[in-house]
């Protein structure tokens, strides 16, 4: 198989059986981690009905990801192993249903606009360059929206910090180690496509750093959480 793309690191079989099985499990996380994101969208609709309508729009945007992302399966003739895909993501939807019926709407959007967008923000970043011709530009577009739902997330916090911090680092002490936990499964399967399971944890930590000191975190503080968080999902 030769390259056809100039900048893809190396020529991945996408055929192989090794290959699809790996994108099943990889794909599904994908799909029903988008649709996770469209539900918490439209929870959020409720929460905040000041921004009612661009929250349903955000919450579009992952429908039609989750669409998109499920033709990619469809293009390689590979079915998204949902049901490891739901295990998985279970212990960090029901954070998110807990902050909700706790009232903590801070956390509920911390956990998605800030953490979930920050995580999907740099798998896409590094799929990108070893995704195939058909997926590639799709994951690219994909990465812009989800740039502007963490958007959201920051412009939301930003002008509370104050009231808000505690909450923030509360529910990222209590998220991000489970979001990171979500890896340990996948990643032979990460490293099968091309993914380097260590460098998305930089990458997510990196992102989310970025994201704390954006809503009002000092620079020295949101590293020392980010690292500490990180170290304790690899340990
Ligand atoms: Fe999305
Ligand atoms: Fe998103």
């Amino acid at each position: 198989m030769s390259a056809t793309a100039a900048p893809r690191p190396s020529p991945l079989a996408y055929d192989s059986p090794t290959y699809r099985q790996a994108y099943s499990r990889i794909n599904g996380m994908v799909v029903v981690g988008e649709g996770l994101a469209d539900r918490h969208f439209r929870r959020l609709a409720k929460l905040l009905p000041h921004d009612r309508e661009e929250l349903l729009r955000l919450g579009a945007m992952e429908a039609r990801h989750a669409r998109d992302f499920v033709g990619c399966g469809r293009n390689l003739g590979v079915k998204a192993d949902a049901a490891l895909a739901h295990r998985l993501l279970a212990p960090l939807h029901q954070q998110f249903q807990r902050a909700e019926a706790q009232g903590d709407l801070v956390s509920c959007l911390v956990i998605q606009c800030l953490i979930i967008e920050c995580f999907a923000v740099a798998a896409y970043r590094l799929y990108l360059p070893v995704a195939d011709p058909y997926a590639a530009p799709i994951t690219a577009a994909v990465m812009t929206d989800e740039r502007e739902h963490l958007n959201y997330g920051e412009q939301w916090l930003r002008p509370r910090f104050a009231a808000v911090a505690h909450q923030v680092e509360a529910c990222a002490r209590r998220a991000v180690p489970v979001a990171l936990g979500m890896l340990a499964e996948l990643g032979d399967d990460l490293t099968t496509l091309g993914i380097d399971p260590a460098e998305l944890v930089a990458e997510f930590t990196v992102l989310f750093q970025e994201s704390l000191e954006a809503i009002g975190f000092e620079a020295g503080a949101a590293r020392r959480l980010g690292n500490r968080l990180a170290a304790r999902a690899l340990a």
